[in-house]
């Protein structure tokens, strides 16, 4: 009987830390790295889950489905400044430019979930819709080929400033497989 009860008591402590653990952190179904850069995300519904991490105290970003380079390009921007996260939604303009979607006349439709910094590492957590509304953004396709592109600012919170590290992958979203496209 008495170890009945402990046995009940242990399974029902494992399940309290485990609903907990999950209620702290965020799982990601898909996860690579590059050079310590780190893409993880997850496809819920219509809603892709990212988080992105980098050896930064600056920004770190992504970008998904340029037409040349940076052009046309749906970034997230993100940074930590003073232990509070701020994230930005940007449209590449050009081969090598990129400017506020809202601006634009697009929206905002990234939703930031978490930014830490510490240790030198950059992570910042967002969602955003895989078909937004936005003019300036183009649907993403989750079983198809996905150009994502990762890249960090160096220990700088601007925005304004160049990456110190940039690349560019070709990704199967709903797959997992990543392969460096350049
Ligand atoms: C913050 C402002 C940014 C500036 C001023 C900037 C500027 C530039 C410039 C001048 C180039 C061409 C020269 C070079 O290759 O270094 C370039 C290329 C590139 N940038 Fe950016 N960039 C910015 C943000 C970003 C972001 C946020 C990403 C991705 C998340 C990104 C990804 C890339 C990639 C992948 C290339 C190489 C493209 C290729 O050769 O195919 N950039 N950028």
């Amino acid at each position: 009987m008495l170890r009945k009860v402990v046995l009940g008591l242990s399974g029902f402590v494992a399940m309290f830390a485990l609903s907990t653990t999950s209620l702290l952190a965020t799982e990601y179904a898909h996860e690579f790295s590059d050079k310590k850069m780190s893409l993880a995300w997850s496809v819920n519904g219509d809603t892709l889950a990212v988080k992105v991490s980098a050896p930064t105290e600056g920004w770190v970003g992504v970008g998904f489905n340029p037409t040349d380079k940076m052009k046309d390009a749906n970034f997230i921007l993100g940074y930590v400044k003073k232990g509070k996260a701020k994230i930005i939604d940007e449209f590449g303009t050009d081969k090598t430019k990129h400017s506020s979607d809202k601006k634009l006349g697009g929206t905002v439709d990234a939703v930031l979930v978490s930014g830490v910094e510490e240790g030198g590492v950059t992570t910042i957590e967002f969602t955003m819709p895989l078909n937004s509304s936005d003019k300036n953004d183009t649907k993403i396709d989750v079983n198809g080929d996905t150009i994502v592109l990762l890249a960090y600012g160096a220990g700088r919170d601007s925005f304004k400033s160049k990456h110190k590290y940039r690349a560019t992958f070709k990704v199967n979203l709903s797959t997992g497989t990543a392969e460096k496209a350049k």
